[in-house]
């Protein structure tokens, strides 16, 4: 397992796979057993396999929420190397974006619903940092998760939108054995917070509207930012503490 520091490093060392099909796992580390199933299939799908760890500061709109995300590096590489990862791509953020952020990739419609509208500038930042990621990587497969699935359809949408020659591959959501979709933000849950946390998703997954499922939430004491089905699913985020967690299942 290889790390490259830069974009110019990661391309000399992708020299040496030329000709193979790549598949890649994008990251802001803190990986779980959910990334542990993106790299899994990366690695059974493609001849190599790449992940990427980067806090990518431009889609966090809370500078407190990027300053307290968390950072496990040793046990990720642990985890990347359990894992038959071939090399790790960890840019630094002068490395990766050299035009200090004045370029943007903007998508002006879905992106400003759910997650877009509470958190403005979030999805600019997360198209941006992809496609970055996707023009330096240059994977055949690319892996994210249902879980962020307003994040999943904007980055399908934007292959499509600029012809990139890349297959995303959406992965199912892995849950604790309790229901709690699992989330790089869960280490950051107080023991009465993680235990009052799987409420979330035994309430969404109710059959009842959502603007029922949105008042059982109120009444078990978390704060809603929104619970709405789209697109046959229903959405949610909630506040529990300091924490904001989302997920989504199938209605
Ligand atoms: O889902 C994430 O971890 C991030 O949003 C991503 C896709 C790695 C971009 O920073």
């Amino acid at each position: 397992m290889i790390i490259a520091r830069t974009p110019a490093e990661y391309i000399e060392l992708r020299k040496s796979h030329a000709g193979k099909s790549l598949g890649f796992a994008p990251t802001m580390g803190a990986l779980h057993a959910g990334h542990e199933s993106l790299l899994q299939k990366a690695r059974m799908e493609n001849e190599i396999s790449v992940l990427s760890i980067f806090v990518n500061p431009t889609q966090f709109n809370d500078k407190k929420d990027f300053e307290k995300y968390p950072q496990t590096w040793d046990a990720d590489l642990a985890l990347a190397e359990k894992n038959g990862v071939d090399i790790i791509f960890a840019p630094t953020f002068e490395s990766i974006y050299p035009d200090q952020y004045t370029y943007k990739i903007i998508e002006s419609d879905f992106s400003k619903l759910l997650c877009g509208k509470d958190r403005p500038g979030h999805f600019d930042g997360v198209l941006t940092i992809v496609m970055k990621l996707f023009q330096i990587v240059q994977p055949t497969r690319a892996y994210f998760g249902e879980k962020d699935f307003q994040q999943l359809t904007l980055i399908q949408n934007m292959v499509k939108a600029f012809f990139l020659p890349v297959t995303i591959v959406p992965c199912p959501t892995l849950r604790e054995s309790d229901g709690l979709a699992m989330s790089s933000r869960n280490v950051r849950l107080s023991n009465e917070e993680r235990k009052k946390a799987p409420e979330i998703y035994r309430i969404i997954n109710q059959k009842i509207s959502a603007t029922e499922a949105h008042h059982q939430l109120t009444q078990a004491g978390f704060g809603v930012d929104y619970c709405v089905d789209l697109l046959g699913r229903r959405f949610v985020a909630v506040r529990l503490g300091e924490v904001r967690l989302i997920d989504n299942v199938q209605i």
